[in-house]
């Protein structure tokens, strides 16, 4: 198996009516989906999905932000996934993404930032085991 990143298309891309052109972006660059759905995440769930950033002054703020729409999370398969992910989605803050980047194009803060990207395989394996059960990636 190639290995896999796990994104987020995060509440303020999906209210914006930006899946769509996101999902296009990300298959253009070559990765694939192996999973993918839509849902709502409860505060309890998205303090559970951020939890390594409970001691930081975004926290709060993160988890309300996070739990106020519906997401969009999806497995993703390339080689170097997770690393050319984070380069395809850009930096944290889009006023210091680079251009062309999903962050770039999409987010409207430093915080609303259109979309998340897992930072090692280890915790791509974390974060797609807490969305997906095994039942629910396709070849
Ligand atoms: O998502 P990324 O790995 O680029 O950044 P992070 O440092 O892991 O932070 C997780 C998320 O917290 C970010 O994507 C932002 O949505 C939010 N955040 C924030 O609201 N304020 C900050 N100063 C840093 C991050
Ligand atoms: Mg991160």
């Amino acid at each position: 198996m190639k290995p896999y990143t796990l994104t987020i298309i995060k509440p303020d891309a999906v209210a914006a009516g930006h899946v769509g052109k996101i999902i296009d972006h990300i298959v253009s660059a070559g990765f694939k989906v192996r999973a993918m759905k839509l849902m709502r995440l409860t505060p309890e769930q998205a303090g559970m999905f951020y939890y390594i950033h409970r001691e930081r002054p975004f926290y709060n703020d993160l988890v309300r932000y996070m739990s106020s729409g519906p997401v969009v999370p999806m497995v993703l398969e390339k080689d170097n996934a997770v690393a050319d992910f984070r380069t395809l989605i850009g930096a944290t803050d889009p006023a210091k993404a680079a251009e062309g980047t999903i962050r770039k194009l999409y987010a409207q803060s430093i915080e609303a930032n259109a979309i998340h990207g897992s930072d090692s395989d280890d915790n791509a394996k974390l974060e797609a085991a807490f969305f997906f059960s095994a039942l629910e990636w396709v070849d």
